[in-house]
């Protein structure tokens, strides 16, 4: 679906209430079907993403009912979760994909997973590499690669494994395998990625300890359901953040963002290239903490961003790389070569589009150099199907001479279906 966007013709004022962590929804749907007895989670992104995880439970036997943005889990526990009669659809979800894999490998039956073509495209080999040291069967073409991947769910030992990729994603896997194989599973990372499953598995009374960059699980026959309250996703919220960071005079009001340290990054970002950011309403609910944010713009300078905090950002560099078009100076990010394997590679996929509109970005193997401050133009940008490319481009209209035209907005829908209702409250 095309969409054509105007420039902003007034500065930005009002409150969003950003939908649901993605992140975290997944995690509380996974953990409540895993669980024994009833969990509701408030606050659930009801995006395409979390919808495939809440689907590949029901297709495991759990009940699982959705009331607006409540889902109400009645967990009978890990053993009682049943072979699937079809084959699990993970869509463009990697989330979905890689913590199932963790999940199915220790079960005493067979599923067939396959995704989207993007999702067929992405490693899965970081996660079964792990898996597989632990005792797990995977079958599929490329060696179980790539989707689509038959899991013959086998017995699991436990496994000490050091993470050779920064990502959550393989870390949750292992220690989601690791909640039903024998012994103590450890995984150590080399920069703390979100942490989001560590703090819920707890709150579920799972056997987890985390001590700096190391967490330990030990076996658990079954979780406890518990009520989990959703915050708002940062990674949506960041594309207001910026909004309201380019448009001279604006000020913004995000409201219940999530402020787990793992995942603002961008904040500490946004206030080194000279944006005012106030947090109120501090609160913490589940070990999760959250606040409301209030941006106001200011003039922007270049960063390096490298190192350790990339993983603290990495959803958010496609907004960052626009922000950075807008500030003095040359910008430079690096070590995010993990943006090459993301729905899309986003490395290429920021600079053509960026690029196309008037802006000056170098791609590099794993970063950009970006050289501000330049005007941008508009005009046509294809999204790569990528929701976080496509809502990138949407904020890039604000301030662009021309109109913008979108190839197509569907993918959006994946992580921020309510975002263009939200671009027009504030417009
Ligand atoms: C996620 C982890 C990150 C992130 C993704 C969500 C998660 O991926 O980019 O959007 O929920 O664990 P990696 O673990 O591949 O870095």
């Amino acid at each position: 679906m095309e969409k054509r966007l105007k420039p902003a013709d007034h500065s930005l004022h009002g409150e969003i209430d950003v939908p649901g962590d993605k992140s975290i929804s997944h995690r509380a749907v996974m953990f409540g079907a895993m669980a024994q007895g009833v969990t509701r989670v408030r606050h659930f992104l009801d995006g395409e993403d979390c919808m495939r995880t809440v689907k590949a439970f029901q297709s495991l036997g759990v009940s699982i009912d959705k009331n607006g943005d409540e889902l109400h889990i009645d967990g009978k526990g890990i053993l009682a979760l049943k072979e699937p009669a079809e084959k699990l659809y993970f869509g463009n979800s990697g989330t979905t994909a890689r913590l199932m894999l963790g999940v199915l490998s220790g079960l005493p039956f067979t599923t067939h997973a396959y995704g989207d073509p993007s999702l067929t495209k992405r490693p899965m080999d970081r996660v079964m590499k792990p898996l597989k040291q632990m005792g797990a069967r995977v079958e599929g073409i490329d060696s179980g690669e790539y989707l689509p991947l038959s899991i013959i769910g086998q017995p699991l030992k436990a496994i000490d494994y050091t993470l050779p990729v920064k990502s959550a994603q393989v870390k949750s896997a292992v220690l989601l395998a690791g909640l039903h194989a024998e012994g103590k599973t450890t995984v150590t990372e080399s920069s703390l990625t979100r942490n989001h499953t560590e703090t819920m598995l707890k709150a579920f009374g799972a056997s987890i300890e985390s001590n700096g960059l190391t967490t330990t699980i030990t076996s658990e026959k079954s979780l406890i359901a518990t009520d989990v309250h959703v915050p708002g996703d940062i990674s949506s919220a960041a594309f207001f953040l910026v909004a309201a960071a380019i448009v001279p005079g604006s000020k913004l009001t995000l409201r219940r963002v999530g402020l787990n340290d793992t995942r603002t990054g961008i904040l500490d970002v946004l206030q080194k290239m000279g944006v005012y950011i106030t947090i109120e309403n501090e609160k913490e609910i589940g070990g999760e903490r959250f606040g409301d944010l209030t941006v106001e713009a200011g003039k922007l300078t270049s960063v390096i961003i490298e190192g350790d905090i990339i993983p603290r950002l990495i959803d958010e560099i496609p907004i960052l790389a626009l922000l950075a078009t807008q500030a003095e100076g040359t910008t430079i990010i690096r070590d995010a070569e993990e943006l090459r394997v993301k729905e899309t590679d986003r490395i290429s996929a920021v600079t053509t589009v960026l690029n196309g509109f008037g802006a000056s970005i170098e791609a590099t193997e794993d970063g950009m150099v970006i050289h501000g401050k330049t005007s941008l133009r508009g005009g046509k940008a294809a999204s790569y199907h990528d929701h976080r490319i496509a809502m990138m481009s949407a904020i890039a209209s604000l301030i662009t001479e021309k109109d913008v035209i979108i190839d197509d907005i569907s993918s959006i829908a994946i992580s921020y279906p309510s975002f263009f209702e939200d671009l027009n409250r504030i417009k």
